[in-house]
């Protein structure tokens, strides 16, 4: 993971990087899922950071629509050697979620984020109740996930939070 911080630094990778990660990571302890979506794995490191938090019998499937980043990230998190199963899934998650089984206990988004609404939508049958959906870049681009926070907010299907970490944020909804 320090590696992958080292070249996101450099080359502007937008990872969720070591601090709100590390409010990612004690939400991963505290639930204990079993099956984790994560929407959006560039180069792994969010997979990584929440894999580190799992057992062996904990998979993440994780969705990347770019089959560079989807290859990297799949050397990364071989590399890591984390304790989780990790199936990278190269394609578009508006195409991809309908396609999965679930159900899903924990779920990450951190794609395109005027498209956070659409793939909570898709994969909202999947999640179990008390399952938890954690939204990145809450705070730098509401602007842009609206729609989402609203829904997530206002919709009563959720209980629903905003953690500020420095300039930016998680949203941290639990399905009710
Ligand atoms: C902010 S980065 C993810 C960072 C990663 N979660 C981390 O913290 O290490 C967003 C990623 O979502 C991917 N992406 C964008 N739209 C997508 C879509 N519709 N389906 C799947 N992946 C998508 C981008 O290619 C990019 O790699």
């Amino acid at each position: 993971m320090r590696q992958i911080e080292q070249v996101a630094e450099k080359d502007f990778l937008p990872i969720v990087g070591p601090h709100k990660g590390a409010i990612l990571a004690e939400e991963v302890r505290k639930a204990k899922p079993r099956h984790v979506l994560e929407v959006g794995t560039l180069v792994g490191y969010s997979a990584i950071l929440m894999g580190k938090e799992l057992d062996e019998s904990a998979e993440i499937v994780t969705i990347e629509i770019h089959r560079g980043e989807a290859e990297a990230a799949g050397e990364n998190i071989l590399k890591a050697n984390i304790p989780a199963k990790v199936k990278i899934i190269t394609g578009d998650a508006t195409e991809v979620i309908p396609t999965l089984k679930g159900p899903f206990d924990f779920a990450f988004i951190d794609a395109e984020k005027t498209e956070y609404l659409q793939y909570l939508e898709l994969a909202e049958d999947k999640l179990r109740k008390g399952a938890v959906v954690v939204a990145d870049n809450a705070g730098i681009f509401a602007d842009q996930m609206s729609d989402y926070l609203d829904y997530v907010r206002h919709s009563e299907k959720y209980q629903s939070r905003y953690v500020q970490v420095g300039d930016d944020g998680l949203e941290i909804s639990v399905k009710l």
